[in-house]
């Protein structure tokens, strides 16, 4: 087994320049020039000591640690700001058993849209000591963003359409790219780690010509194996696979029809998008291990203490400066000033979040991973296909999920939906454990 260690690091966040298309120069941000961000690769058991220098230009930025177990005070809130032209140094102790597919990303207060938007995201694998997973499977992380260019190549800003329903690109990158290609021999098997990192794009998805199973969620791996035909993953979610490979020729990785609910014209196409080509040669694989029956047990959380009830609207209404648009919870815009919950650490807590708008919201809460109970809808109740650890939840319109969710550290948490330009619009509150 692997010793604990020391993980150090720096990110820079700065401006930086990136070619999409042939003879054009988009200026993006980036960290350490690279957008995506570096992938980050620790181990359970590791101190992390993280510097951020921010040199993004006239702005605050912070670093948030999406989904991981960091203390309250490490975990880059927007009341956290780290000004224009400085340093901090984030640092926490990542704990037994919390491996998992995380990342990190700005989250400043205001500006979180725009600095994601423009290329400031990466991933945050925490590995285990003992994984399960056969390592000939390799470790494949693919951190799915969108991008939208104007004539001219640069990054336009958000429209009235992208502040109602979230802005969405008009390409799907991976790993930065239009449709990379990989190369695996014939009856390979892949684990591969699918990232929405994207403002407000919901990503249906399947392989077409290779078969998919689900391994794990944004929290680390599920209990046993699940096969699916199609995975839905919304912003800030994230799902870990195995793909097989076992006909060669190209199998590609496809976007498929979701109505996540749209306000007004211009609806994206979301069907039909190539991602990702993986060609499959005619060499056969070596003869691999197979995937365990069991991959590691999830205990369920216990009969919560007491329960809550946030509900999700939408208001518009027209004054004398324009469109009003209101993204509220419990009908409340974010005040961070105020708290909105009070919780104590340690206490499980249900949480019934009711989406009475009339798109798709993903529900996502800072410093823990929750268990989905059910999701309920016009009074039909399901249970989801497996018992996970998430932080990010998609809530259909016209859905309830309920959850359980229990804090640990204390220290002020944010709630918040996904959809970046929601949550900056004030889908958004303050979580108080104590
Ligand atoms: Cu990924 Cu509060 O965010
Ligand atoms: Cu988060
Ligand atoms: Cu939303």
């Amino acid at each position: 087994a692997r010793r604990p260690g020391l993980f150090k690091a720096r990110l820079t966040a700065e401006p930086a320049v990136a070619r999409f298309a042939e003879g054009q120069d988009t200026p993006i941000l980036a960290y350490n020039g690279q957008s995506p961000g570096p992938l980050i690769e620790a181990f359970e058991g590791d101190r992390v000591e993280i510097t951020f220098a921010n040199r993004i230009g006239e702005e605050a930025s912070t670093i948030h640690w999406h989904g991981m177990p960091v203390p309250a005070d490490q975990d880059g809130n927007p009341m956290d700001p780290v000004a224009a032209g400085t340093d901090r140094i984030y640092a926490f102790v990542l704990p037994e058993g919390s491996a998992g597919s995380y990342w990190y990303h700005p989250h400043p207060h205001g500006k979180t849209a725009e600095q994601v938007y423009r290329g400031l995201a990466g991933a945050f694998v925490v590995k285990s000591k003992v994984d399960p997973v056969p390592a000939e499977y390799g470790d494949t992380v693919l951190v799915l963003t969108d991008l939208r260019l104007a004539a001219d190549g640069s990054m336009p800003g958000n429209t009235m359409s992208d502040l109602m329903n979230g802005r969405v690109g008009d390409h799907v990158l991976v790993n930065g790219q239009k449709n990379p290609q990989l190369s695996v021999a014939e009856g390979a098997r892949r684990r591969l780690r699918l990232y929405n990192a994207t403002n407000a794009r919901f990503l249906k998805l399947a392989f077409d010509g290779a078969p998919m199973t689900i391994i794990g969620a944004d929290g680390g791996l599920i209990e046993a194996p699940v096969a699916a035909e199609d995975i839905l993953i919304g912003p800030g979610e994230r799902i870990e696979l195995v793909v097989a490979f076992d006909r060669p020729g190209p199998a590609t990785l496809k976007t498929l029809p979701y109505d996540r609910g749209w306000m007004g014209p211009g609806r994206p196409a979301d069907a039909g998008l190539t991602l990702l080509t993986v060609n499959v040669s005619q060499t056969p694989a070596e003869v691999l291990p197979p995937l365990p029956e069991r991959l590691r047990p999830i205990a369920p959380l216990p009969a919560p203490a007491r329960s809550r009830r946030l509900v999700f609207t939408e208001t518009m209404a027209m004054n004398a400066s324009g469109m009003e648009m209101g993204f509220l919870i419990n009908g409340r815009a974010f005040d961070m000033a105020r708290v909105d919950i009070v919780t104590k650490a340690g206490e499980t807590e249900l949480w019934e979040i009711v989406n009475q708008a009339d798109m798709d919201h993903p529900f996502h809460v800072h410093g823990t991973q929750f268990q989905v109970i059910a999701h309920e809808r016009d009074g039909t109740v399901s249970k989801p296909r497996y018992l996970a650890w998430k932080d990010t939840v998609n809530v259909a319109r016209g859905e309830t999920v309920r959850l359980l969710l229990r804090q640990e550290r204390p220290g002020p948490r944010m709630y918040h939906c996904h959809i970046l330009e929601h949550e900056q619009l004030g889908m958004m509150g303050v979580l108080d454990v104590q």
